[in-house]
């Protein structure tokens, strides 16, 4: 799709909570996994998209720490997805200058999912276009508990830790702060999602089910951003 020309205010950072692929595939009385297929197939035209307007960092969430109680064929579903599409993906990454990283705990991670996403990260390094960062086992939660061992654990003085520098403790501490969260599928919460980072962020919600979400349904969100007066607690 063509990039419009009245975009203007465009957000340096944009995060998508990706919801709705399992209703998606109830709706056409198919499997829950097909709606996670057709999924990933809409953040492939996300990231071109974003990517070809110049937007500089694009998150999402795949895979919450609280996805782990999904069924068991499920979770192994999705963690096979992601190895083989991050597989699938680095050339077309590299091609496109985009960094890949991600976000979350490593731990507890299916091994040969842990290599893939290093392997995308080192292979992606040197690109200087967008930043395209995957949430996967990510809680907001998590998160600042793991900063907060991180702190202990280099013996940082209590009067060291300021609002300004708690977050050079997160996973990739350069990530800007988002500017505009959206949430497809009607679910109007942030569940535990960067918790601290969403401080002043600019939400969005859609009833648009994450398969069915497309450039245009991105567009919107953009418009409804740019219309938005942000004062960050000022008048
Ligand atoms: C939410 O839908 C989706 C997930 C928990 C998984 C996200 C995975 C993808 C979008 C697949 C592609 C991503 C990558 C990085 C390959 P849901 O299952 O919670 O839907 P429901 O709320 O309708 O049940």
């Amino acid at each position: 799709m063509e990039i419009p020309k009245n975009i203007y205010n465009l957000p340096t950072h944009v995060s998508i909570i990706m919801d709705g692929n399992g209703r998606w595939a109830k709706r056409r009385g198919l499997p829950r996994y097909e709606g996670h297929r057709e999924g990933a197939k809409t953040l492939e035209n996300i990231i071109n998209f974003a990517s070809d307007m110049g937007i500089k960092w694009l998150s999402v969430f795949a895979f919450s720490t609280e996805n782990w109680n999904r069924p068991k064929d499920e979770v192994n579903f999705i963690m096979s997805l992601l190895v083989e599409y991050i597989d699938k993906k680095i050339d077309k990454l590299i091609e496109k200058n985009i960094k890949l990283r991600f976000l979350g705990r490593r731990y507890n991670l299916p091994e040969n999912l842990v290599k893939t996403m290093e392997k995308g990260e080192n292979l992606t390094k040197n690109s200087t276009g967008m930043n395209l960062v995957v949430a996967i086992n990510y809680s907001g939660r998590a998160e600042i508990i793991d900063a907060v061992r991180k702190i202990l654990k280099e013996n940082i003085k209590e009067d060291d830790i300021t609002e300004n520098n708690f977050s050079n403790f997160f996973y990739i501490p350069e990530m800007p702060e988002p500017d505009l969260l959206i949430r497809t599928s009607g679910e109007i919460r942030i569940s535990n999602y960067m918790l601290w980072e969403l401080a002043y962020t600019e939400l969005y919600f859609t009833e648009v089910l994450w398969p069915d979400f497309n450039e245009n349904e991105f567009l919107k969100a953009l418009y409804s951003y740019q219309s938005r007066e942000r004062r960050f607690g000022r008048v």
